[in-house]
């Protein structure tokens, strides 16, 4: 589905005294269906706040988005986000976890553990149905995290910094997979990342925030054939002046 962001402003309050801080001003953006867009940005610039405007788990106070040319006004089971910190249950099995969202939406027996087997094997958690969160690795608990999302069939899939947390091995798997399941083109994506290897890597287009208040900085678009090789000078050029970028519009 299409996103249009459309003149998006935000503040939050402050101390009492003070005037209400203004995080987002004016953002607009379009994102085409099943386009790979990243957000960069320094840190608190506000790329979280779009993001959960982006889920209708939060208002803005003015402008507004859409959807396919609907406006968004409250979360919805086609939009799906994946934190970086996995939000887990810990008493559920890796199973019931990856469920839940599906027996929320009171689908059948039959179907919910046909689409959780299948998010099982998708995201490589085959023989750790049974295992509990604790029993998981870093990575592979941010599978179970990325399989939750996907048994809900997506139609955009909101990504928050989802591998920040793992070591560059791990990640550089999981941004394998995420090439993958993108690769099918059966959603958009929207994904935050710090880090301009990842952005270039996923990407059709990363785009840089400047903050205090976030503005659109620059749009890059990534025109290079996948799967991305790191370590060619193309690759090497755009990651540069992504950083590049990225420093000025921290300064
Ligand atoms: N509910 C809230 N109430 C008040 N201030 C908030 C609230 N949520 C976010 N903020 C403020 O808004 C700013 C942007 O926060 P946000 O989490 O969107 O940044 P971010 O770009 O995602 O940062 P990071 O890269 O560190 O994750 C921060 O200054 C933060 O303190
Ligand atoms: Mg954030």
């Amino acid at each position: 589905m299409a996103i249009e962001i459309k003149e998006i402003s935000k503040s939050f309050p402050q101390n009492e005294q003070e005037e209400d801080l203004s995080i987002l001003n004016n953002i607009s953006l379009h994102i085409e269906d099943r386009e790979f867009v990243s957000l960069v940005g320094p840190s608190g610039c506000g790329k979280s706040t779009l993001l959960r405007i982006l889920a209708g788990l939060l208002k803005p106070d003015s402008g507004q988005i859409l959807v396919d040319g609907r406006a968004i006004t409250r979360p919805e089971s086609s939009r799906c986000m994946v934190f970086q910190d996995y939000v887990l249950f810990p008493w559920m099995t890796v199973s019931s976890n990856i469920a839940l969202g599906l027996q929320v939406r009171k689908k059948d027996k039959e179907y919910v553990h046909k689409k959780v087997q299948w998010a099982i094997e998708l995201v490589g958690l085959n023989g750790f149905e049974k295992a509990y969160p604790h029993q998981l690795s870093g990575g592979m608990k941010q599978r179970v995290s990325i399989a939750r999302a996907l048994v809900m069939n997506p139609e955009i899939l909101l990504m928050d910094e989802p591998f920040g947390a793992l070591d560059s091995f791990t990640r550089m798997k999981l941004q394998d997979e995420l090439v993958r399941l993108c690769g099918k083109k059966e959603f958009t994506t929207v994904f935050i990342t710090h880090d301009c290897d990842e952005a270039v890597y996923l990407s059709d287009r990363v785009v840089v925030f400047s903050g205090s208040p976030a503005e659109v900085k620059e749009i890059l678009p990534v025109d290079l054939p996948r799967p991305r090789n790191r370590t060619s000078p193309e690759f090497i050029a755009l990651r540069n002046q992504i950083l590049k970028v990225s420093v000025s519009a921290a300064e």
